[in-house]
């Protein structure tokens, strides 16, 4: 691919990728099928170091750069699209308390994050804020030191497990993306509820609740960022999310592209594999050519960031690009392989599922397609 990775770069992807084969291919189906969280996977990535890739090494971090976690991501969602969103999920909880923390909040819960001591969250989402979560109705009254939250999350990857939350929260009476204020919010300082489990259509491993916050009370220095600002703190994670979610499609249409060549060459039809076929060799030329636009894609978002350069149009083309390139092609794989495709357990089958869901979460394709429009109308 003409988009050199540096030494370093490749290094974190061919490790990335041998422990993906090694560690977390072979529990994948199994995490679908029962819904297990992929725990011991991340305590191994933990201790491999890989719990906050682009985190500085000063806070426990990897210290590497945002296209290094973006080529793990991609190596994790080719064999397990579930592990891939408990990691990115847990290191978007990271980025606003990098940008937006005061060193006291960075000293104190980037390690606890980047060491895997605590899961990580980010509540946004409400019932009634989903695409416009400018609409959150969750509340938080200053009372003394602390501000006392009130509301329901819904939607909340590792919200079962979440140690530490980045909430939003109503703080001031204005209308929509104003007055709303972003926390970090520790569970053990902090407590809150978990509510219903989804059980949901793919991505069966990462666990997915409601967060339930009655009178929570939150130290009014857990404030992330300043008051009223906290739409501009979630925009801001969510620039970097997206182009984790982005390099998640991706792993996934790389392993639909790898299941239908293989899978092509071995099975027999009227005397041939079925990739002499024209049929099936242009469905896989296809797949094969938007795989490499959609990681290119992928790679120029988090290369933008690395260099400091605004990239929020870019993460958002790369997440629509990716995610439909993802699903469409998971259709694709799956009718390479016909019947077989569609049994239970058949890796096709979960791909399809588990791709669905990055055309939805950290903004739907629709969401994807305002925010570049936005930019390029502008
Ligand atoms: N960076 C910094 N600031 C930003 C920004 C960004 N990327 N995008 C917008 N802003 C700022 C704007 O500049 C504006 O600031 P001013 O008021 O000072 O002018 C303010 O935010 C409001 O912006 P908009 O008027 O554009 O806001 P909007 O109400 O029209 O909404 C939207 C825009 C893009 C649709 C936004 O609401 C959005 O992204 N919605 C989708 C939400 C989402 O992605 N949710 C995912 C939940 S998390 C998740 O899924 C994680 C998981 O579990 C896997």
């Amino acid at each position: 691919m003409g988009f050199p990775l540096t030494e370093e770069q490749q290094l974190i992807q061919s490790s990335a990728r041998d422990f993906a084969l090694k560690e977390v291919a072979p529990l994948a189906e199994k995490i679908d099928r029962e819904g297990v969280f992929p725990a011991e996977t991340m305590k191994k990535l933990a201790e491999l170091g890989l719990t906050g890739i682009p985190t500085p090494t000063e806070y426990g971090g990897g210290g590497a750069d945002f296209l290094s976690y973006a080529l793990v991501i991609e190596e994790l969602a080719k064999q397990c699209a579930s592990t891939a969103v408990v990691l990115a999920v847990h290191t978007l909880t990271q980025s606003p308390i990098l940008v937006f923390g005061t060193e006291k909040q960075k000293a104190k819960f980037l390690p606890m994050l980047t060491h895997y001591q605590v899961l990580g969250g980010f509540a946004l989402t409400e019932a009634g804020a989903g695409s416009d979560a400018g609409a959150v109705s969750t509340t938080a009254v200053l009372d003394g030191d602390h501000y006392v939250i009130n509301g329901t999350k819904m939607f909340i990857t590792n919200g079962d497990g979440a140690g530490v939350v980045i909430l939003m929260a109503r703080t001031g009476s204005e209308p929509g993306t104003k007055g709303i204020t972003a926390f970090i919010v520790e569970k053990s300082v902090s407590p809150f509820e978990v509510g219903k489990h989804e059980d949901k259509m793919g991505v069966r491993g990462s666990h997915t609740t409601e967060l339930i916050f009655k009178n929570c009370r939150v130290p009014k220095e857990n404030v992330l960022g300043k008051v009223g600002e906290g739409f501009k703190v979630a925009m801001t994670a969510l620039d970097c999310g997206r182009v984790g979610i982005a390099a998640q499609a991706v792993g996934i249409a790389q392993a639909c592209l790898e299941e239908s060549i293989s899978y092509s060459k071995e099975r027999h039809q009227f005397g041939k594999p079925i990739a002499a076929k024209q049929a099936i060799k242009w469905m896989i030329a296809d797949m094969a050519k938007d795989v490499m636009a959609a990681r290119l894609m992928v790679r120029n978002a988090a290369s933008l960031k690395d260099q400091g350069k605004p990239f929020t149009l870019e993460a958002a083309s790369a997440k629509l690009f990716a995610s439909e390139t993802a699903m469409k092609h998971s259709i694709k794989a799956l009718q390479i392989h016909g019947g077989y495709g569609y049994i239970r357990g058949a890796k096709v089958e979960r791909l399809m599922r588990d791709a669905k869901i990055t055309e939805i979460y950290e903004g739907t394709s629709e969401v994807q397609r305002i925010v570049i429009s936005g930019n390029v109308l502008r």
